[in-house]
């Protein structure tokens, strides 16, 4: 029998199946699952009582802006840790570290992820070569972006689509980087610097991940009025490059969409009978990202969650400070660049129909560098078991649990993560399902969340609630496996 390094006794198992919990106990080996059952004692092994304690699959992040913080010592990623993350996907909307060099901050939304000192990484093996050198705090699954490797193709010249001999070059440095582990290509066509690249194009760059059965991540063209056509661009362009495509926080944006969610998970649901097409969704009315001029409207609150030239503007309201500066809007949006906000501008009953719907997978979409961040960087996943499941009733608690780890993993291609079975990674959350909650607001948004007392990665302590983060990264660079 092999070694036994942790058993955690009588917890509620909640395996990520989205089957009925069951009590069991659990034996950990190394960083694999080696028993679920009656275990009998080990005299080496470290023992948690777990009586009353849920114990679920460490939560998957089916999106978020970490490529820089999974670079920094553990404790920048506390924010998830403090969830139950264990597994983060990496380099969404368009946007990753690598492979691009920039000496300069880069363009809005690239930026995102740190000014001029962190564009080190020119190719997909030199980031994952730094993840190896110094392991992150959870394990990291990784897209390339498309505004990436506009940047570094086409330059600052990127309101036009790319020729074909750009294309060509940023094709190539796509199937590299697929080659040396990455996970698929992503896209974040609102903005800017990606609106004028053609369906086309994004085809054209795609087609080798049919090759490397990649996955094509999408911040779709269009989240308000035209989401229908966005929906259907993303759907076609999965289908012309033959893989799986995901929507990226699905939502209907702006008041004259409220209630579309009805019409556009329908046509998810259709277009996923001919093709692998899922989505995920983050659980908050609001959006966040950079300040942009083109998204401002009279009727749409904004809050700065920081600014560049105006640090002390960051948790203000836009139009307080363009009434204090007596000013219009978009002027006071252009003193403040560069700068990102926050969005309140959907409507709770879409986020609601969006999250319960059977595909949806939580994803956070946080942003872990704004100096005040919005609460989904600290709170989604606690949001989603307290809040929606537990207090609302949106759905059960197991049903909540497999939304962020089993089919994350599914449909993202981890093998043997996202589910407690025998012989999976040890990556487990333990948690409190009577108290377990978001306290991270609007107005307080770094605030930890309630009720995850452990989160083991790859069967070691990545985070205790009473001794924050374990110092030494447990997570590591992960490669997609998609089932067959
Ligand atoms: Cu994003
Ligand atoms: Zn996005």
């Amino acid at each position: 029998m092999v070694a036994i390094d942790l058993i955690i006794r009588g917890a509620t198992l909640i395996d990520g199946t989205g089957g009925v919990p069951f009590e069991a106990d659990v034996a950990v080996a190394g960083d694999r699952i080696a028993m679920i059952g009656g275990v009998p004692e080990a005299v080496s092994a470290r023992e948690v009582d777990a009586r009353g304690l849920v114990l679920a699959p460490g939560f998957i992040d089916a999106h978020t802006h970490d490529d820089r913080a999974v670079l920094e010592p553990p404790a920048a990623m506390a924010c998830k840790l403090s969830q139950g993350v264990a597994t983060v996907i990496v380099g969404n909307c368009g946007v990753s570290l690598s492979p691009l060099l920039s000496d300069r901050r880069p363009v809005a939304p690239l930026d995102l992820l740190g000014d001029e000192r962190w564009w080190r990484y020119d190719s997909f093996a030199a980031y994952a070569k730094q993840l190896a050198h110094r392991p992150p705090a959870v394990n990291v699954l990784a897209f390339v972006g498309h505004i990436s490797l506009r940047a570094r193709v086409m330059g600052d010249d990127l309101a036009r689509a790319a020729d074909a001999s750009e294309i060509a070059r940023m094709r190539a440095l796509l199937e590299e980087a697929l080659e040396q582990g990455a996970a698929g290509f992503s896209s974040g066509l609102a903005y800017p610097p990606a609106r004028a690249a053609p369906t086309e194009e994004l085809i054209e760059i795609g087609r080798p991940l049919e090759k490397y059965d990649g996955l094509y991540v999408t911040h779709m063209r269009d989240e308000g009025d035209g989401v229908i056509d966005s929906i259907e661009e993303s759907a076609a362009i999965g289908r012309a490059i033959g893989c799986a495509t995901v929507i990226s926080h699905h939502k209907c944006a702006l008041r004259e969409n409220f209630g579309r969610s009805i019409v556009t998970l329908k046509l998810i649901d259709t277009a996923a009978k001919g093709q692998q097409l899922d989505f995920d969704v983050y659980p908050y009315a609001a959006s966040s990202t950079a300040l942009l001029l083109e998204l401002l409207r009279d009727d749409l609150p904004v809050r700065i969650t920081w600014s560049e030239p105006v640090p002390e503007a960051a948790g203000r309201m836009l139009d307080d400070l363009a009434r204090e500066w007596g000013v219009s809007l978009a002027d006071a949006a252009r003193r403040l660049q560069p700068a990102g906000a926050v969005y309140f501008s959907m409507d709770e009953v879409d986020v609601q129909r969006i999250l319960a719907h059977p595909a949806a997978m939580v994803g956070s979409d946080g942003l872990p560098h704004d100096e005040r961040p919005h609460p989904r960087l600290w709170g989604t996943f606690p949001r989603v078991l307290g809040h929606y499941a537990r207090d609302l009733g949106l759905f059960p608690l197991e049903t909540a649990v497999h939304k962020m780890t089993g089919l994350t993993a599914k449909i993202f291609g981890l093998r043997d993560r996202g589910v407690i079975r025998e012989g999976a990674f040890a990556d487990l959350v333990l948690f409190d399902p009577g108290t377990i909650i978001d306290r991270a607001t609007f107005d307080d948004p770094a605030r930890r969340s309630d009720g995850i007392v452990e989160l083991w990665v790859n069967g070691r302590t990545a985070w205790r609630y009473d001794g924050g983060p374990s110092p030494e990264g447990t997570g590591r660079l992960l490669r997609r496996y998609p089932a067959v």
